[in-house]
């Protein structure tokens, strides 16, 4: 140990800027963007909450991602090996290795869900491309999405399809051919999602839409809101579990990592604000409910589909390459949870797979019962602030609100507070007053204002 240039020469780089923005794009872009960003932007009253979520965007996502990818290519190895190579002068402290944990922790439990609503898609594309959306009602539509939910081995089912897609390509080891994936299919999906936004601008509901997404009414937003909004900037950038840090290790020296963490960041924005835009003219214009929760999606675009020409087909190719989408970020789950038992505890790569897959599956069957049998369970009821949260709430809560941030904040304080200067001004090679925004933000700025958001929720 203890070589810290050059090591990466050993390990082979991404061929170029692009492959890695490819690669961390394919993490970062999925659910994320078109399934969950419409809904909590829907509960959360709308433009309020999105400034809020821009903001936090700007001020913590971007600075930690910047970190992460930093302290990955400083480390030129897997995240925990990396970070303890750079911490080496007193060893890794256990608090350090938390970052590691919280990775492994977090990615059995998102994958455990977002397999789920992976597994709504894969469904979807059948619905579609049978053409049982063309014509429906509001209703008819809503009724095809509750009787999805209320059918628990039709569910698991189509889970199982999605975990095992992720898991083929995880125990293979293999990606070289998904980033080239990558670079067709998500243009492929943005263009099919200004389609529907080109539809939904005819629909009728696109002012109120624009309104309510871009004209902040602070009286909506609660301090919960704040906090989901937070949560939202490290789930929807794939932060605070270090995806990217182990994505960075692969990165060349000579890329810019500001430029790189802001197209990503761009890109993902982009595609969120897009799905928002897409999605809230064709709730305006049903009068439909834009705090329906998170199967706002499933009722609101098959209704879209349903109606604008050649829909059956925009439908079943749009829910094909969401699919995708969901599909190249839960590798991007799976592959640190992977890793770290080869690494850590000696497994090899098909057991480590089949291992970690089979938690993730059987914990998935919780919140598949949380949508049918067990909706009225809420474990931590008692709670204020988890009153009425089903299992699958509770997953989706803890980690996007808790566990990453709680990972991005640790990224931060090693990041500002461990490194040293002359280290962070090397990888990062920025002007000197950019450098002066990054560090003051990543040192001060970004711990405080998660911190506040934190102890202000407790409160
Ligand atoms: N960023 C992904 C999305 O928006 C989800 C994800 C979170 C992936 C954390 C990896 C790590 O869908
Ligand atoms: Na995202």
């Amino acid at each position: 140990s203890g070589t810290l240039d050059g090591s990466n020469a050993k390990r082979g780089l991404w061929s170029s800027r692009l492959a890695f923005i490819l690669a961390a794009t394919g993490s970062a872009v999925g659910l994320g963007n078109i399934w969950k960003f419409p809904y909590i932007t829907g509960e959360n009253g709308g433009g309020a909450f999105v400034l809020i979520y821009l903001i936090c965007i700007a001020v913590v996502g971007i600075p930690i991602m910047m970190a992460e990818v930093m302290i990955g290519r400083r480390g030129g190895h897997s995240p925990v090996n990396s970070l303890r190579l750079i911490a080496e002068r007193d060893g890794l402290k256990p608090v350090w290795r938390m970052i590691g944990a919280v990775g492994v922790l977090a990615g059995f439990l998102i994958l455990s869900f977002y397999s789920v609503i992976g597994g709504w898609a894969v469904s979807y594309v059948g619905t579609a491309a049978s053409g049982q959306l063309a014509g429906q009602s509001a209703e008819a539509i809503g009724a095809i999405f509750s009787g999805l939910l209320s059918d628990p081995v039709t569910l698991l089912l189509w889970h199982s399809v999605f975990l095992a897609l992720v898991m083929v390509v995880v125990a293979r080891g293999v990606r070289s051919g998904l980033e080239r994936a990558v670079s067709i299919l998500m243009p492929a999906l943005f263009v099919l999602l200004l389609i529907v936004v080109g539809y939904a601008m005819t629909s009728g509901g696109f002012g109120r839409a624009a309104a309510f997404l871009f004209q902040p009414d602070f009286s909506k937003l609660t301090t919960s809101g704040v906090l989901v909004a937070l949560g939202h900037a490290f789930f929807t950038l794939s932060l605070g579990m270090a995806v990217m840090m182990a994505y960075g290790s692969y990165l060349p020296k000579n890329i810019s990592i500001a430029k790189t963490s802001i197209t990503v960041s761009i890109i993902d924005t982009g595609v969120a604000l897009l799905a928002g835009m897409a999605i809230f003219p064709i709730v305006f214009a049903n009068g439909l409910e834009p705090g329906a929760g998170p199967g706002l999606i499933f009722q609101t675009l098959p209704l879209a589909f349903g109606q604008m020409p050649m829909g059956s087909l925009f439908g079943t190719l749009f829910f094909v390459l969401l699919i995708f989408a969901a599909w190249t970020s839960g590798i991007s789950l799976l592959e640190p949870i992977v890793e770290w038992l080869e690494e850590q505890k000696g497994m090899n790569r098909t057991v480590s797979t089949l291992g970690a897959g089979l938690v993730c599956w059987a914990l998935g069957i919780a919140s598949i019962l949380s949508l049918n049998l067990w909706a009225d369970f809420a474990p931590l009821g008692f709670v204020p602030m988890l009153e009425g949260k089903t299992i699958f709430d509770l997953l989706d809560f803890f980690t996007a609100n808790i566990l990453l941030p709680l990972g991005g904040l640790l990224v931060a304080i090693f990041a500002g507070w461990v490194m040293s200067r002359q280290a962070l001004e090397n990888e990062l090679s920025l002007s000197a007053p950019m450098f002066r925004l990054w560090y003051v933000t990543i040192r001060f700025i970004t711990p405080v204002a998660v911190s506040a958001v934190f102890l202000y929720n407790l409160a």
